[in-house]
């Protein structure tokens, strides 16, 4: 497997794995070694960022290379250079590609023409690293993913759709509420409900709130309005999710030891309340923090072919 554009490109056993890799270097940052010395990671950035492109250069640093972050004013792209021959001029010099940008097709043809990794650091359809992210956060948190229940409440758009599909994958249990017209996609659906099924969890897919965080572990939600989305749309979003909005109520809906969970930025108000978010039961700011392990274990496992994929 040389590219990790979506969630769907793992199997179990390599989500796994790059969870082990992580929690070892949540334990030992230096224990990979510096596969990257000498060499650059180009960091490909059309949509802001704070903790992706923070936590992707401080992954390249540890692993002993040196990030570099471009935007699409910086390279020829803009001036008409294809995306098939900036991919291979990057394999020239690059170790890796890192972009976050809008269209997932514009991912997969610079994937398909680099001669090196690309990681999706962000797309209007995808968020593997978050969600990599994410399970390692809960399996630091409750000690393990089976048995356990992650509820997604609001938008079912990147986060919630690579955080369904990692889910179910380790075998948890899925349950997402969405609004009707804001529901993951199709095929989303049906990889979790496949995945979750032979893995030994469970899906769930509905448009109530209190049904998806009854007996949840986990409850998470993400913005209203995505980077990728039309700003005139704010005021339908806003309609149709806030009844989605995560607050102390539908938090006791849920287990008593369940967690709130969100990838940030977050809006408090919206999507959720300062009382959940700034919580005492809020995982919010350990997530951050673990995109770093995360990320450097995708990093690491990539460039040293150590995942198998499924595509
Ligand atoms: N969660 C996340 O991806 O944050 P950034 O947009 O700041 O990278
Ligand atoms: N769904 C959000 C996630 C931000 C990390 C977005 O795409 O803007």
């Amino acid at each position: 497997m040389k590219d990790l554009l979506q969630i769907t490109d793992l199997t179990a056993g390599d989500l796994t794995l790059l969870l082990e890799l992580a929690t070892g270097f949540q334990d030992d940052p230096g224990s990979a070694g510096h596969p990257l010395t000498h060499r650059i990671v180009p960091m490909y950035f059309a949509k802001p960022s704070t903790r992706t492109r923070l936590s992707t250069a401080a992954a390249v640093t540890r692993l002993g290379g040196t990030p570099i972050a471009v935007g699409p004013d910086e390279l020829q792209l803009r001036r008409g250079e294809t995306i098939g021959d900036t991919a291979r001029v990057m394999g020239s010099y690059a170790a890796a590609i890192v972009i976050r940008t809008f269209a997932d097709a514009d991912v997969a043809e610079l994937a398909a023409a680099a001669p090196i990794p690309v990681v999706n650091a962000l797309t209007d359809g995808h968020h593997p690293l978050q969600a990599v992210a994410d399970l390692l956060t809960v399996q630091e948190h409750f000690g393990h993913l089976r048995g356990h229940r992650v509820a997604y409440v609001g938008d079912g758009g990147n986060v919630a759709r690579s955080l369904m599909e990692a889910a179910a994958l380790a075998g948890m249990d899925v349950a997402v509420a969405s609004p009707p017209g804001y529901e993951p996609p199709e095929e989303a659906i049906a990889f979790t409900a496949t995945e979750a099924d032979r893995n030994g969890g469970g899906f769930v897919l509905t448009s109530d709130p209190a049904e998806a965080v009854k007996g949840a572990s986990v409850v998470y939600t993400d913005v209203w309005l995505s980077m990728g989305d039309a700003e005139d749309d704010k005021a339908r979003r806003r309609k149709a999710l806030t009844p989605y909005r995560v607050d102390e109520h539908l938090m006791a809906l849920a287990r008593d030891d369940a967690v709130f969970m969100h990838c940030l930025p977050a809006h408090r108000g919206q999507e959720v309340t300062a009382g959940v978010i700034d919580g005492g039961r809020s995982l919010a700011f350990r997530q951050a923090a673990n995109r770093l392990p995360a990320t450097q274990a995708v990093l690491y496992a990539l460039l040293t072919d150590r995942l198998k994929g499924q595509r």
